[in-house]
């Protein structure tokens, strides 16, 4: 891959463990009505770095820490990014922090997209509402190689034309990085001109080689089961169909169990797995 590496940068510096390190946002932007980007920056001047597709155990000091994937330019890593749906106590306090407010980051943990193993190829991605931020990291790192990429199709599907996220964003990978961006709502007034239906829908028109692809999928666990599913039978091969598995975690680190899936702990052979790892396993619960 020219122009970007997967590499941590030079000097960036994880957590490993329990403690973790202070960040203070340094700005905020509302996405949709309930999702916010937030832009941190290390108090200690230590990029963190990281690979695409992993998470941090992200901490709002008095209410509680969940984990939450980096979603900015990887080539930026002085620059942490989290996009941040309100859906709970913590969630809601780390959406609404503001500039200024300062909060815990351990991590980066996880397994990342590998997108580097689409070079020479077509890369699909099919997101879902938030899954798409999880995404976007790689989504930045093949734009900034597009020519060691074939076709680049992205399949986003929301919920409504007012919670698609990154709106501005997709039209620009589409316009300048030649990215082929489809999208789809479940439902909408008159005026959305878009496609209404599922993401899944698109899967079967999308023009890309499945031989020579590799699939990166996010979003809610049933619509990557069957996008996986409509992939594989595309021809796309099961160990080239990679997903992210966002179980419950507490610990982030492989100790507590929580985020265990059979033999799998989704937090250090996760989050990100190969379609033929987590087939048999998609319709198990958590333990
Ligand atoms: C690896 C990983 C990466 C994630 N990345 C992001 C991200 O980039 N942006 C983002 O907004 N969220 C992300 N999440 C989900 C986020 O961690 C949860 O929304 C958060 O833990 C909810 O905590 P809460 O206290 O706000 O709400 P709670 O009160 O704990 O839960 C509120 C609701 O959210 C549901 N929920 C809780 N945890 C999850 C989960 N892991 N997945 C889906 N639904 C959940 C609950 O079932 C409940 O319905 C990620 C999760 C994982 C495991
Ligand atoms: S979150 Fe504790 S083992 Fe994975």
């Amino acid at each position: 891959m020219t122009g970007a590496t997967l590499a941590p940068a030079a000097g960036a510096k994880p957590t490993t463990g329990m403690v973790p390190r202070r960040f203070v946002v340094t700005s905020t932007r509302r996405d949709t009505h309930d999702t916010h980007t937030l832009e941190l920056a290390s108090l200690d001047g230590e990029p963190l770095g990281f690979e695409p597709g992993q998470f941090t155990m992200l901490l709002a000091f008095g209410v509680g820490e969940v984990p939450i994937s980096i979603s900015g330019d990887p080539a930026r890593p002085d620059v942490l990014v989290h996009t941040i749906r309100d859906v709970g106590s913590v969630s809601h306090a780390l959406a609404a922090a503001p500039p200024g407010a300062v909060l815990g980051v351990r991590g980066p943990f996880g397994t990342g997209w590998e997108a580097e193993r689409g070079r020479g190829g077509d890369v699909v991605i099919v997101a879902g509402g938030i899954g798409l931020a999880p995404l976007r990291p790689s989504i930045l790192q093949i734009a900034a190689a597009r020519e060691d990429f074939d076709r680049v199709v992205l399949l986003y599907g929301a919920r409504s034309p007012e919670e698609i996220l990154y709106a501005d964003e997709q039209r620009a990978w589409a316009a300048q990085h030649g990215i082929d961006v489809e999208v789809t709502v479940d439902s909408a007034a008159h005026a959305w001109r878009g496609r209404v239906g599922l993401v899944t829908q698109l899967i079967g028109r999308a023009s890309f080689d499945p031989a020579r692809a590799l699939a990166l999928l996010c979003g809610p666990e049933v619509m990557m089961r069957h996008s996986a599913r409509a992939l594989a039978d595309r021809g796309v091969a099961p160990e080239r169909l990679r997903l992210s598995m966002e179980r419950n975690m507490k610990c982030g680190i492989g100790l507590c169990g929580h985020c265990q899936l059979r033999e799998h702990f989704c937090c250090v052979d996760g989050p990100v797995f190969g379609f033929d790892q987590m087939a048999p396993l998609m319709t198990v619960g958590e333990l």
